[in-house]
């Protein structure tokens, strides 16, 4: 289908732009960012995580849509909150797949580190990649100009020598990211010795991902393993972005394999980019819970918090940041989310 044809009905009259979900699901990122933020530097990873998934799931009640959690936060029995194939939303439509991660960087949250994010991402119902009992993905994205010029088949080098083609530059210029993790040595390895230079993060790739799209962050590919719940999320984000995120699931043993097996799923396969996400009609929100390399984290005034978000929407492609301004008084009074300021000693 041509760019005219997409924005045409089919009486052929241009077509308004329609309802942006991701301009609502920001205030389901913004409440668990500040849940999340109350516990800041504490030491308590569980605690943080369970204040942003209450605050997540509390507000996600208000989105009109008849959600179901693709992408949650493990299954019923282990999790109550937000498991997979929970309902959310009021029930209305439009139908849609939800991934969450209510903090990617539990750890930068507990330890008063930067980059953490509160994350959530729609798409039509039926087109998320769903994990299963997959933990791990090794993943590979790029931005706009290195699309369907990268393949997780091909080598290390052969993928910065294209990428830097794609970029109309040398793989002496490129900046990979990669999860700063003993697994990744190896790989690190044959980066070094392809010529390009490397940004070792400790946390966080679907930011990673993110960074590869954008701009100004001056990183060019995200390669190595990480969370499979963070590739298809990143891979939601990179849809609206305009850029590129392929996977290979990566048990860490004979019996995760196994399990992959057994739900259907292939170990050895590359899932491309539409494998992960397949619908282009999706919306991806991020807030800031910590200060990383795009978004500020959570601050606190004498009146309330400031927030600072970002929302992508694919079919318009457009990138949005958002500062928000709320009142803690008036949250608490008419949200009832625990926003603190007092906790338990
Ligand atoms: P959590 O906050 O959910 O722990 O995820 C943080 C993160 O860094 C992800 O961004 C990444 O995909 C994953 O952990 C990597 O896993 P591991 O820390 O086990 O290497």
């Amino acid at each position: 289908m041509d760019d005219e044809a997409r924005v045409q009905d089919a009486s052929g009259a241009r077509r308004k732009p329609d309802r942006n979900l991701a301009l609502e699901i920001v205030r389901v990122t913004e409440s668990a960012a500040i849940a999340a933020s109350r516990w800041m530097g504490r030491g308590d990873k569980n605690a943080a995580d369970g204040a942003a998934v209450d605050a997540m799931r509390f507000t996600l009640e208000t989105v009109a849509m008849d959600g179901v959690v693709v992408i949650g936060e493990g299954e019923k029995d282990e999790a109550p909150m937000l498991y997979n194939g929970e309902k959310v939303g009021d029930g209305s439509h439009p139908q849609v797949d939800v991934a969450v991660d209510p903090i990617d960087g539990t750890r930068p949250t507990a330890y008063g580190r930067g980059g953490a994010l509160s994350v959530i991402a729609l798409a039509e119902r039926g087109t998320m990649f769903d994990p299963g009992p997959s933990f791990y993905m090794n993943k590979i994205a790029v931005g706009p100009e290195a699309v369907g010029r990268v393949s997780l088949d091909a080598s290390v080098r052969e993928n910065l020598r294209e990428v830097a083609r794609a970029k109309r530059s040398s793989v002496g210029e490129l900046t990979v990211i990669v999860l700063d993790r003993p697994r990744h040595d190896a790989l690190i390895e044959e980066i070094r010795s392809a010529g390009a230079r490397i940004r070792l993060i400790p946390d966080g790739d679907v930011a990673g991902a993110i960074a590869t799209a954008w701009p100004e962050s001056g990183a060019d590919v995200l390669l190595g393993t990480g969370g499979t719940p963070e590739g298809v999320i990143a891979a939601a984000a990179l849809k609206g972005m305009g850029g590129e995120l392929q996977g290979r699931l990566a048990p860490h043993d004979e019996a995760e394999r196994a399990r992959i097996v057994d739900a259907g799923l292939d170990p050895d396969r590359v899932l491309s980019h539409d494998d992960l996400v397949a619908s282009d009609n999706c919306f991806f929100a991020a807030t800031g819970i910590t200060t990383g390399d795009f978004l500020t984290g959570v601050r606190y005034t004498n009146v309330g918090a400031i927030t600072h978000s970002l929302v992508v929407r694919s079919q318009s492609g457009t990138v949005r940041f958002i500062s928000a301004y709320h009142r803690l008084e008036k949250m608490r009074q008419y949200h009832l989310i625990d926003v603190g300021p007092d906790l338990p000693d």
